[in-house]
């Protein structure tokens, strides 16, 4: 399975093409929709959430609720579009140039792509890079989230992100570490910061507001769970095929995140092995091989090991600040305050919910690597006849 994402932030869409999804699965744009509002919502969002009501737009692959096996199409409107088409228009009879240049951008905010961005592609206007890496772009990755969610779930496979960490205000480990996946998703849900713990929820709450006051912004941990992944998938034989990797690199590309661990990841580093490891158990009720603990976080030697995928996200605090940092203006080279009027102060629960969405994606990837990816049906029998096999072993 592959997808590849367009659109601006402020252009007509966004819209993504994904290839490889089965045949016969049934699919729910409402319940697309309701990841897609996810998304937008969560403590901490600036006025562009406001504005936009996400909903996904089938354009193909999809017939009579069932996917065809063939490229799935899917838009995303930007209602923002009415207030941007005269300068982000595409076509030049509708352009409005003299206001696109009373609009330009040539001051370039300091933890965006905007000046590196404007020297790599030779633009002098900052916004034809802005527009592209805006975290605006995440929106349709949630959409392929959704449909691989709803794939992994005919296979009882389940997915939940979760915040760990506001800033300085953290979730402590024991209150959801034995928590069963299920309760984790509901407890994030009934929180505005989607933090299973609601007293820490409060505090991130008035910590943001805190942060916000003082024109400043916040980043955050986030951590997604995968229950339900049989032993077996991804591959230790090529770099490439390595699910950690693959989970570690599609995780890393969400705007803001800046470090990715599994398991025990960073922390493993300062502990013994003999304490670290997970010793092997066997199930007998299962007939299955176990771990007794699983610091591993679900994934060894590249290949899940039966045991829950756990991957943890460092965000950054947002980059735009209303309370100004220093940079340099690209034509003139003056010096000048950088700040903005309108931005996220925090978007950490927004980011989990990418992170859901993009691991998702990768175990649904890698599921179909292994089992097929032709039709749900023969999916459902090769993975019955795999686990069959493996515990015949
Ligand atoms: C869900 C989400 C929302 C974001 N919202 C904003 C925002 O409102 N303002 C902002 O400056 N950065 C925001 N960011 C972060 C920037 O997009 C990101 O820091 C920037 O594109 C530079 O990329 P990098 O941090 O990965 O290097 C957001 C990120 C995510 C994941």
């Amino acid at each position: 399975m592959r997808y590849l994402t367009a659109g601006e932030s402020h252009g007509k869409a966004l819209t993504t093409i994904l290839e490889g999804f089965p045949a016969g699965v049934e699919i729910d744009p409402n319940y697309i929709n309701k990841q897609l509002r996810r998304r937008q919502s969560g403590y901490g969002r600036g006025g562009r959430m406001k504005i936009e009501k996400d909903k996904v737009n089938i354009l193909s692959g999809i017939r009579g609720g069932y996917s065809l096996g063939s490229p799935i199409a899917m838009q995303i409107e930007n209602k923002d579009w009415e207030n941007w088409k005269e300068i982000m228009e595409p076509e030049v009879q509708n352009y409005n140039e003299a206001l696109a240049k009373e609009k330009e951008i040539t001051k370039p905010r300091p933890g965006h792509a905007d000046l590196t961005g404007a020297l790599k592609y030779n633009h002098c206007d900052m916004r034809n890079v802005l527009e592209r890496a805006s975290a605006r772009e995440t929106a349709t990755r949630v959409a392929i989230g959704a449909l691989s969610k709803i794939f992994l779930a005919e296979l009882n496979i389940f997915v939940v992100g979760h915040v760990v960490a506001i800033g300085k205000e953290k979730l402590k480990e024991e209150k959801y570490f034995n928590l069963e996946i299920g309760e984790i998703e509901q407890r994030a849900s009934q929180s505005q910061v989607m933090c299973v713990d609601s007293g820490i929820s409060t505090r991130m709450i008035s910590y943001i507001d805190e942060v916000k006051g003082k024109g400043d912004s916040l980043g955050g941990i986030v951590e997604v769970i995968v229950a339900g992944v049989p032993p077996g998938i991804g591959s230790y034989v090529q770099w490439d095929k390595k699910l950690d990797a693959n989970i570690s690199a599609a995780v890393m590309s969400i705007q803001a995140v800046k470090g990715v661990e599994i398991g025990a990841g960073f922390s493993s580093a300062n502990s013994l092995g003999s304490l670290i490891h997970d010793e092997i158990d066997y199930d007998n009720e299962l007939g299955m091989f176990t771990r007794k603990t699983n610091r591993a976080g679900g994934i060894e030697g590249g290949m899940s090991n039966g045991e829950q995928i756990r991957v943890r996200a460092a965000m950054k605090p947002i980059p735009t600040l209303y309370k100004p940092l220093k940079s340099v203006d690209l034509r003139d080279k003056k010096a000048f305050p950088a700040s903005v009027e309108r931005s996220d102060c925090c978007a950490v629960p927004s980011c989990a919910v990418v992170a859901e969405a993009v691991v998702a994606w990768e175990v649904a990837k890698a599921l179909t690597e292994k089992f097929s990816n032709d039709n749900m049906e023969d999916i459902k029998d090769n993975l019955e006849n795999y686990i069959k096999r493996i515990k015949q072993v």
